[in-house]
């Protein structure tokens, strides 16, 4: 029997990057992210910058989404977006062109969760990437989130630890910025590390009950030492920095992976899939190798292009609701806090 090619689009616009993707049937043709470049000088997303960018973005994003899956708006099957979580002014670009492209063509129209997005990149098809086994642990760490969840079936999911406060991106990046390195810092900061001592300076690791995580004690931590060697010696940043570099992964690491313990060990599950822009951190890969030597572990880390924000996890997510006619209401809301 011939199987029938489903088209779905989907569109990304939870944070700073404006992004479209086509999928036919579990496989990404194209995947468009248009990044905005302008939140580097201010250090982070500033949200009313971001909004405008989308609002910009969205129709040429979505036309070279098209173009470069060499198929016509007709062809499509549904309209995948964003609902939440992220930022109000971002989600309401990308819901509002959905439901009126979608309502445009005729088509139905689907709501998706970013954060099960990010864990449902792991069943996009993709030569040489293995899909995680059900029941699996995905932990997705980026700028915006750190979760475990236990991840029982595509859409029966359990938040079974987060962070407090920062994000562990952010923790990157905030560490960099009091190191007067570039945004975001979190790439620059592994580079450095690579040529360092991680044990040069010692950080103490938060004391968070259970599986959640915290990072800004961490982070003023970091602060008052740097400004406490700096009084002493006003060059130690530059003379330090690539030591100081590999004490700050070496201890953000050290958090994730003594949680990850901890959830096999609470859940009995050794099947760990990593998402989001740290799991770019050649520190992390190098501890989840070491992990299945060390503890049995199997990991899995998704192509680049589908861990930080991308479209084509909101086209994957699509294209599974559609196989179960999960479609959104008419009236479905943009919702920045939405939960898993
Ligand atoms: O997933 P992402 O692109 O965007 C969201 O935040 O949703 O993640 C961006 C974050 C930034 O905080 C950045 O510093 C961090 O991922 N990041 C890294 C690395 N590459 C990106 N952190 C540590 N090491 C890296 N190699
Ligand atoms: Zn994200």
């Amino acid at each position: 029997m011939l199987k029938q090619n489903i088209y779905i689009l989907g569109i990304e616009s939870s944070c700073d990057d404006t992004a479209a993707s086509i999928i036919q049937n579990g496989k990404i043709l194209s995947n468009i992210v248009a990044s905005q470049k302008i939140h580097e000088a201010y250090g982070g997303v500033v949200p009313e910058l971001a909004s405008r960018a989308h609002q910009q973005n969205i129709v040429p994003v979505v036309y070279q989404a098209l173009e470069k899956a060499k198929i016509t708006k007709d062809q499509l099957h549904a309209i995948a977006f964003t609902r939440g979580p992220g930022l109000m002014g971002s989600l309401l670009v990308g819901a509002s062109f959905a439901k009126s492209f979608a309502y445009g063509l005729g088509i139905p129209l689907i709501d998706v969760n970013h954060m099960q997005a990010h864990i449902l990149a792991h069943f996009i098809d993709e030569e040489g990437f293995n899909k995680p086994p059900f029941p699996f642990l995905a932990m997705t760490i980026s700028g915006g989130h750190t979760q475990i969840v236990k991840v029982n079936n595509y859409f029966d999911m359990e938040v079974i630890g987060e962070t407090i406060d920062d994000a562990v991106g952010e923790a990157f990046d905030k560490s960099g910025k009091i190191l007067g390195l570039g945004y975001p810092a979190g790439p620059i900061i592994d580079k450095f590390a690579k040529l360092g001592n991680s044990k040069a300076f010692q950080f103490t690791k938060p004391k968070v009950a259970g599986l959640n995580f915290s990072f800004s004690g961490l982070k003023t931590a970091i602060l008052y030492f740097v400004q406490n060697e700096t009084k002493k010696n006003p060059d130690f940043i530059q003379e330090n920095l690539n030591d100081i570099c590999a004490s700050i992964q070496y201890t953000i690491i050290g958090i994730l992976i003594d949680k990850l313990k901890l959830a096999t060990k609470q859940t009995g599950i050794k099947h760990i899939a990593i998402g989001g822009g740290v799991s770019a951190n050649s520190g992390i890969r190098q501890a989840l190798k070491d992990g299945e030597q060390k503890f049995g572990w199997t990991t899995y880390v998704p192509k680049f292009e589908f861990t930080t924000d991308n479209a084509a996890m909101i086209a994957i997510v699509g294209y599974l609701k559609y196989l179960e006619g999960d479609f959104a209401k008419k009236d479905v809301m943009a919702s920045a806090r939405l939960k898993i």
